[in-house]
């Protein structure tokens, strides 16, 4: 490590990337907040060389992204009627109980019968549909940042169609909480924290760094597990269309960030690797689900570290690194500095993915043919 990293408590406020009384102590005490601002002072580029296709990957992605256009309210079956519980009791069933193996005897949980377990369950998806829909807020705010700020005529021209791949994305999460599940959630703690830091940064290349690298490659890897392991038909497509369009803003980042990168100093892509660090840290950090343990009245101090030691939930949380950690190396990120960002993946047991495929083309398969479509 070099000496000018900064310190690991000056990058994510504590010490312990694994102090759980630190990442429990961090939550959203803001919960009837209507309107959030984030100052950002940033400049505005506007580039008067309009010639297309001089970047030829990100002419080939926008022209791509014109024909992958889909309507959220027309596109999915709507119809489909969702029975919550009866969806939630199948994908438990269907993918190994709901205890997931935790020895809960002793806790203010060991008393909970199926009842509890299902509304748990329930509880437990209508958290994480709520983050998704945040998410995807964040995205859109980010790429019309993008479309601002980026120098290039071709990544303005594809950030553009990304903008409304997001308000498509926010509109569609919104519809299926609103219209198929029981209950929102506010924003998680964690999650806030990375996208505002994102929003605050003046660097354009730090909007597609925290947003299109990390906040959608983790997405991109999240969807792609819950389109495996839901039961529910319209969720299942819902997030079939949705994975189309994120394998293009994830290309998108790597081919931008790509070019960029070999522009800056040793110094400079320190940063990034920090930045990365920090990201990986805070989306890593809302996958507890704090605020379910708290509404179902049990204390999330006391049964979290017991999930922590759950071996399919640690599996869990590494694979949502599967998209990022190739991405970080293709960028150059791992192995900089004496390979700082490779030694924290490592801490965080997320550095076994580092030769899976990037995702620099994936979205070339990942399109909704029309079959599928009408599937
Ligand atoms: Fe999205
Ligand atoms: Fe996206």
């Amino acid at each position: 490590m070099t000496d000018q990293m900064r310190p690991t408590i000056d990058i994510i406020g504590r010490e312990e990337i694994n102090d759980l009384e630190a990442i429990m102590s961090v939550i959203n005490t803001d919960t009837d907040e209507r309107l959030h601002s984030v100052h950002s002072v940033y400049d505005t580029v506007f580039t008067w060389d309009y010639e297309k296709g001089q970047r030829p990957k990100l002419d080939k992605l926008y022209e791509k992204a014109k024909k992958a256009q889909w309507n959220g309210q027309t596109d999915l079956p709507w119809e489909t009627e969702v029975d919550q519980e009866k969806v939630v009791a199948a994908n438990a069933v269907a993918n190994g109980g709901f205890h997931e193996g935790i020895d809960i005897s002793g806790t203010s949980i060991a008393s909970w019968g199926d009842k509890e377990w299902l509304q748990f369950g329930v509880e437990s998806q209508n958290w994480t549909l709520s983050q998704f829909m945040h998410g995807e807020q964040g995205a859109l705010v980010c790429t019309a940042k993008i479309v601002e700020s980026v120098p290039w005529i071709d990544a303005k021209y594809y950030a553009a169609t990304q903008v409304v791949d997001e308000a498509r994305h926010v509109e569609v999460f919104s519809k299926y909480l609103d219209e198929k599940l029981s209950g929102h959630y506010p924003i998680n703690a964690h999650l806030r924290l990375l996208l505002d830091e994102i929003i605050a940064d003046k660097r354009w290349d730090m909007t597609y760094l925290g947003m299109q690298i990390m906040v959608e490659g983790l997405a991109l890897a999240a969807f792609g597990f819950m389109h495996q392991m839901t039961t529910e038909p319209l969720l299942k497509q819902l997030l079939r269309y949705v994975m189309s369009d994120e394998s293009r803003h994830v290309a998108f980042g790597v081919l931008s960030l790509q070019e960029y990168y070999t522009e800056l100093s040793a110094a400079e892509i320190r940063e990034r690797q920090e930045f990365a660090f920090e990201a990986a840290i805070r989306m890593r950090d809302r996958f507890l689900q704090q605020e379910v343990w708290d509404r179902m009245g049990a204390n999330p101090k006391e049964i979290v570290p017991l999930l922590m030691q759950v071996p399919e939930r640690q599996v869990f949380q590494t694979l949502l690194f599967s998209k990022i950690v190739p991405n970080c190396k293709k960028l150059g990120l791992l192995d900089a500095a004496d390979g700082w960002l490779r030694t924290k993946f490592t801490e965080m047991g997320a550095i076994a993915f580092e030769d899976w495929a990037d995702t620099g083309e994936e979205y070339e398969t990942m399109q909704v043919t029309g079959s599928e479509a009408v599937a």
